[in-house]
């Protein structure tokens, strides 16, 4: 009697356990050490032998019966946390993704790296020189001295009691290459100049490319028609035209300032547009590189890559270049992996083909 009922309690505990440490509690007050039934096992000693077996029986068929009841009930709840557990981790794959930040190329790092692509293919070499530039580099050897009024068409940032500058054009880059190499020099120079203006069309910070090719031979005819295929490539247009007019640099003669015409600047309404300024070296800046004007000739251009970059892709301020604006840049800028039409068509080991 006592023993039915003490089995019918513990497996009404059994059942009422809600989690696997209630279980085990239940467990411990019945087989443990000084659990219930453990207690009527050790009563058995008292009884004689045919009591001993009788009793000892019903007390095994119990414990089983127990024994079985708490194992089913282990499995229940190990199941049940389990399923707690996945169900807390679940990922819902029918949320949307989160959308990815991706970065954009500036404008300007773009088209420096289109021409160059191009330049490239027609066999120029890529120079670099700093922006912090000496007197020697931006000035002197290109033949403008200290007294030379052209230094002050060029609104200079000099550091303070220093003979140095922020370069104020990427010409310098001719004098180190041919200050550091003997001819053929074939390089093409791009990176970022300074002067004191500001406007819609200057700022004063902003990105030239400087050509330069010396060697026995070089002509006028080389120039134009470099500037012309270059042009074409990167604007992406047979119909253009470049328009060569006088005018005067004093690291080139003869000088001149050359014009685009053809689609683009109809585009905008326009006949022409200016773009930069180029000329055959002149013999004085050979010489200061030591490199004889009676053996070499060569050409030197530069222009404007904002300027590029905004008649390419229609951008309206070149200020706005440098503005570090978000917005902006995730509107104009361009993804990794966009190559411009007039790279994907460049053959890189000398021709081009279009
Ligand atoms: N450095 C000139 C400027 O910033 C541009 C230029 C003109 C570069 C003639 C040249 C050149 O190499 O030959 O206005």
């Amino acid at each position: 009697m006592q023993l039915e009922n003490l089995k019918a309690e513990v497996l009404a505990a059994i059942a009422g356990a809600d989690t696997l440490s209630d279980l085990d509690a239940v467990r411990v007050g019945v087989l443990g050490k000084n659990g219930s039934l453990t207690a009527l096992m050790k009563g058995l000693s008292a009884l004689t032998l045919e009591e001993k077996k009788r009793v000892g029986g019903e007390l095994n068929l119990v414990k089983q019966a127990l024994t079985e009841a708490l194992d089913a009930k282990k499995q229940a709840l190990e199941d049940k946390e389990l399923a707690a557990k996945l169900n807390q981790e679940k990922i819902d794959i029918t949320l949307p993704v989160r959308p990815k930040t991706h970065g954009r190329i500036h404008p300007v790092a773009h088209v420096m790296e289109e021409m160059m692509a191009i330049y490239a293919a027609m066999g120029f070499d890529v120079a670099e020189g700093p922006d912090i530039e000496d007197d020697w580099h931006n000035f002197e050897a290109l033949n403008i001295p200290p007294s030379h009024p052209a230094r002050q068409m060029q609104d200079t940032f000099y550091i303070k009691e220093t003979p140095y500058m922020l370069r104020t054009q990427t010409s310098g880059v001719q004098i180190r290459v041919m200050e550091a190499q003997k001819p053929p020099v074939k390089i093409v120079a791009p990176g970022r100049c300074y002067r004191v203006d500001s406007d819609a069309t200057h700022s004063p910070a902003f990105n030239q490319v400087e050509g330069l090719y010396v060697d026995k031979g070089v002509t006028l005819a080389h120039l134009k028609s470099v500037l012309e295929e270059s042009l074409k490539l990167f604007f992406e247009t047979d119909d253009l035209v470049v328009r060569f007019r006088t005018s005067y640099f004093p690291f080139t003669e003869p000088s001149y300032e050359f014009d685009v015409g053809g689609k683009l600047a109809r585009d905008i309404g326009k006949e022409w547009i200016e773009l930069g300024g180029c000329g055959m070296v002149d013999p004085k800046v050979l010489e200061n590189c030591g490199i004889d004007p009676n053996v070499y000739q060569g050409f030197a251009f530069g222009y404007g890559l904002d300027r590029c970059a905004m008649l390419k892709y229609a951008i309206p301020d070149i200020r706005s270049f440098f503005e570090g604006d978000v917005r902006w840049i995730r509107h104009y800028g361009f993804m990794p992996e966009d190559v411009p039409n007039s790279v994907t068509g460049l053959s890189l080991n000398g021709g081009t083909k279009r």
